[in-house]
């Protein structure tokens, strides 16, 4: 096959606070850069006006960089995937906007995605799953249950009435005076602690999911041990974290190992930047050797926010034929089903 006859997708992800940009040739990876905006940790959150503006800063380099790393020329991109929504608006306009400018100059399609598809769909991106499959997709603004059926057909069985788990690390992290994103680092600190202290996980019916009551949960228990102790959380940090963590990743596998049983499915998958975590991967693995399903995990590269996912499910979009007018609108809201 020779380089012109290649499919070739530049994908761009821009729907939060990382900036990145990939490419997919042929449907695999060939590069995939992300550039994570830090300043968000001096205000313990994400701040929409400069998250938008740190897009703007570092997305012209990052294209310019993923084409000289993967050694294409612009002429020979086929078409751009770009993030449409869910996610912040101002930042979503970013790499909208840069997508239609190269569809634009190069003449070729413009294929929007659905970031949550494409963050359950980053599990075939190494692999070939069995299906149908039981994805459960942890982000910071998201968590589903998602039933994909053999012609990748996606069924919403449950979601959280209220916070992410993401939000939950992020919250309860916050309270014990983690930086923003609090997850990966409670992540590291949880694996020198035990689970000594108890948080009631909240009780749902069916498979939807809740988490604010956590963190509420979490601030009074602080509150009342600080009066007595007020080094406690400095003391006992890890075994805090490893107690939250524990909580979380007790609420997650509950209702996911509950739909894998009623639905009967036996493969299961994650995704989203909450599948990184290590407690959940390794609790994950021993509930499905346990059952014997079978076990999709993304790489870490693949689980946060990244435009490997974007330009992955951007390429199976150009097979089929689905483009997009270049008049679409960004969209803050953007339901996956
Ligand atoms: O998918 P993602 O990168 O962005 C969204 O679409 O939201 O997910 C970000 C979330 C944050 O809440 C972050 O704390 C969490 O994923 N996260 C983790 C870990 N790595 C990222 N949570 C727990 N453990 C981790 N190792
Ligand atoms: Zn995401």
């Amino acid at each position: 096959m020779n380089a012109v006859s290649k499919i070739t997708i530049l994908g761009i992800e821009t729907s939060c606070d990382d900036t990145s940009v990939a490419i997919v040739q042929d449907g695999s990876v060939l590069v995939n850069l992300i550039s994570s905006q830090w300043i968000h940790q001096k205000y313990g959150g994400v701040v929409p006006e400069y998250a938008s503006r740190f897009h703007l800063e570092s997305i012209v380099d990052l294209y310019e960089m993923a084409l000289e790393k993967a050694g294409i020329e612009p002429g020979e991109l086929s078409a751009v995937a770009v993030t449409r929504g869910p996610g912040l608006l101002g930042s979503l306009m970013v790499g909208l906007t840069f997508a239609k400018s190269i569809c634009l100059s190069l003449d070729i399609p413009l294929i929007e995605v659905n970031h949550l598809q494409a963050h359950a769909y980053s599990l075939f991106i190494e692999q070939q799953p069995v299906f149908p499959l039981l994805c459960l997709t942890v982000s910071g603004g998201h968590t589903q249950l998602l039933h994909i059926s053999e012609d990748h057909e996606i069924r919403l069985i449950g979601q959280t009435v209220d916070d992410a788990a993401g939000e939950a690390f992020d919250k309860t992290g916050k309270l014990l005076g983690l930086p923003y994103p609090a997850g990966p680092e409670m992540d590291k600190l949880a694996k020198k602690g035990q689970a000594v202290f108890s948080f009631p996980p909240a009780q749902m019916p069916d498979y939807q999911y809740s988490f604010s009551g956590l963190k509420t949960a979490v601030l009074y228990f602080l509150q009342n041990q600080l009066k007595q102790d007020p080094e406690f959380i400095n003391s006992n940090l890890e075994d805090l974290c490893a107690s939250v963590q524990k909580v979380i990743i007790g609420m997650l596998l509950n209702k996911l190992k509950k739909a894998a049983i009623d639905l009967k499915v036996k493969s299961i998958g994650i995704a989203g930047g909450v599948s990184a975590n290590s407690g959940l991967r390794s609790e994950l693995q021993d509930l499905c050797t346990k059952h014997e399903w079978k076990l999709y995990l993304p790489s870490i590269a693949y689980c946060t926010d990244n435009a490997g996912m974007i330009a992955h499910l951007g390429y199976s979009k150009y097979k089929r034929g689905a483009f997009s007018d270049l008049g679409i609108n960004a969209l803050a809201r953007y339901p996956i089903v």
